[in-house]
């Protein structure tokens, strides 16, 4: 039976192309895609399609993609009704707290404000601590709001910290870490179980392959 995988756009889609080729999969036209967003496996019954990371999510529930890949980060964001079944180990950062130096968000007195590209995660986050936050939804360059003076932090994602250092922001606390992962559709995995699994561990022995390589 044919397995439709969706990948990420972006930063985890070279990530995620290298682990399918180390172990085996024909992603040739991946690997040359122009503007293309639908290509197919030379070498196995595969299809792929890229899509941006919250659309790999609701691609997979409704088993448009069997499987997909996608970080952490928007699955708990999202919290899409699909299974987690392997933690690809690439893509790795956190989520973290950030303002400016000498300006600790969790210190401030009376209702936070936070600029986020994340506002579940951050209202979890403050929620957990017990203390009252107002979130300002950001589409992008989260940094900026404590900088023009916007948020009073922020909750976004470091990977580098190139970011954060070169808008003066500090980090004050970390969230939880993120990685990439494998999720798969709930029905697939009943019908399709044999050619899910193969992916599944095929995947494995990929990211075993880029994970020896990145440590030469
Ligand atoms: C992400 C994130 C930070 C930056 C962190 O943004 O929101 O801004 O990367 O990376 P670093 O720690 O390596 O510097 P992205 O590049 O996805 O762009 P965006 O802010 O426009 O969404």
């Amino acid at each position: 039976m044919s397995i439709s995988i969706a990948l990420t756009k972006g930063r985890l889609e070279k990530q995620a192309i290298a682990m399918l080729e180390a172990c085996g999969y024909g992603v040739e036209q991946l690997k040359d895609k122009g503007r293309a967003l639908v290509f197919y496996d030379t070498k196995k019954d595969v299809k792929y399609f890229l899509a941006k990371p919250n659309d790999v999510i609701t691609y997979v529930e409704h088993g448009i993609a069997d499987i997909g890949i996608v970080g952490k980060d928007t699955l708990l964001e999202k919290s899409g009704d699909v299974y987690e079944l392997l933690d690809l180990e690439v893509g790795k950062c956190k989520f973290i707290l950030a303002s400016l130096k000498g300006n600790n968000p969790l210190e401030k007195v009376g209702h936070i404000k936070i600029g986020t590209k994340y506002p579940n995660v951050a209202s979890q986050y403050f929620h957990k601590k017990g203390l009252e936050v107002e979130i300002i939804k950001i589409d992008g360059s989260v940094e900026l709001g404590p900088v023009l003076g916007l948020s009073d932090g922020i909750i976004d994602i470091m990977e580098t910290g190139t970011t954060l250092k070169e808008n003066g922001l500090v980090v004050y606390d970390t969230v939880c870490d993120i990685s990439a992962r494998a999720i798969v559709n709930r029905v697939s995995y009943k019908l399709k179980k044999d050619e899910v699994l193969q992916i599944i561990n095929d995947l494995k022995e990929g990211k075993q392959y880029v994970e020896s390589n990145q440590s030469k």
